[in-house]
């Protein structure tokens, strides 16, 4: 298939262009680079450097009709940031994805694959959390994600040849098994790279709030490894028919809380991580964890890695080897 990948050169959406090019698709890359990295592309790919908000130049791209699919990952990702410039992740998130609705739509473009995420269903009342689960994001960031999951319904439902999937992602983490693709963020604000980071340069990490009602009082998520999330997205890919929405929840369905997540980091780096205790952070929710089940039983499949161990070590051999993330020299 040809597809086109918005965001291609960030965290996700890198290790998805992997992925595809090694299945044998065709893959264009959309990204402005300014969270993405090039050095995350493999050699070779077409890269776009552009805004995905830039609807004509995305009609341009996309004009001679040859792209079967898109998957769009291009997004702004954070919470707290999303509590402090809600505008801006309205105008990112959803703004992009009606721009890119548009360009899908005059293109002629049939298949979709978007990038959600567990934050749409904010502080769900039942746990584990499957898709039937109401929608009521606790944040900006799961408000701009739940709205443009409606725009990209309503792009598929326009026309019976089209197709959609919206994978809703509970925590995404780890790195590329061979430590050549990781997270790098700036900042970075998710909870194991920067237990890593501690261990790596002595800083302490501080824990977002210890009063929740959870067992241990700190949040609690469920940790899906990042090869798994992407190998997702091309099986769902491959298996959508015409007039098709599909939601599915990637997560494994165990939930870890942000002590035990530091209990293994320290484990794996085999050092004490210094931890102090801070005041709760905006947007934050007690506890986030799937049911997997509906794409294990449509679709056949489950994450290989079922602990959270394994990606706590392929985050921190990517951060051995990339201290600087992709700005580390040699890369
Ligand atoms: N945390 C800390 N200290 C830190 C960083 C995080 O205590 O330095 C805590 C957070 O408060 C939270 C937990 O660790 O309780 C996980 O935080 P992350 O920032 O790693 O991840 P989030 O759960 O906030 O969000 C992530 C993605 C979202 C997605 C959500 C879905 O970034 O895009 O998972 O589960 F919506």
């Amino acid at each position: 298939m040809r597809i086109l990948i918005t965001g291609g050169a960030g965290y996700i959406g890198s290790h998805a262009v992997r992925c595809l090019c090694a299945q044998g698709h065709h893959v264009t890359v959309v990204d402005h680079l300014e969270n993405g990295h090039l050095g995350a592309l493999p050699r070779g790919v077409a890269l776009h450097r552009i805004d995905v908000r830039e609807t004509s130049k995305l009609e341009k791209i996309l004009a001679d009709g040859t792209i079967d699919a898109v998957m769009h990952f291009a997004a702004l990702i954070s919470v707290d940031e999303s509590v402090a410039a809600p505008e801006r992740y309205l105008e990112n998130n959803l703004g992009g994805t009606q721009s890119l609705v548009r360009a899908l739509a005059a293109a002629g473009v049939r298949r979709a694959v978007f990038s959600s995420t567990a934050a749409v269903y904010g502080e769900s009342a039942t746990v584990p959390i499957d898709e039937n689960s109401p929608i009521a994001p606790a944040n900006p960031y799961g408000e701009s994600k739940a709205a443009a999951e409606h725009a990209l319904r309503e792009w598929a439902e326009a026309s019976p040849d089209r197709a959609l999937a919206i994978l809703r992602y509970f925590n995404v983490a780890g790195a590329a098994e061979d430590g050549s693709l990781g997270e790098h963020h700036d900042p970075e604000t998710h909870l194991i790279p920067n237990a890593l980071r501690a261990a790596l340069n002595g800083e302490p990490l501080e824990i977002f709030g210890d009063d929740y009602p959870t067992p241990d009082g700190t949040c609690v998520r469920d940790y899906i490894h990042v090869e798994d999330l992407v190998e997702a997205h091309s099986l769902v890919l491959d298996n959508l028919e015409d007039a098709e929405c599909r939601v599915y929840n990637l997560g494994i369905g165990r939930g870890f809380s942000v002590r035990e997540v530091l209990q293994s980091a320290e484990a794996v780096t085999g050092q004490g991580i210094p931890a102090i205790l801070g005041p709760r952070r905006a947007g934050d929710v007690p506890e986030l964890r799937s049911d997997p089940s509906r794409i294990e039983r449509e679709m056949g499949w489950r994450a290989r890695h079922r602990n959270l161990r394994p990606m706590v070590e392929s985050a921190w051999r990517w951060l051995q080897a990339h201290p600087n993330g992709y700005d580390t020299p040699g890369d």
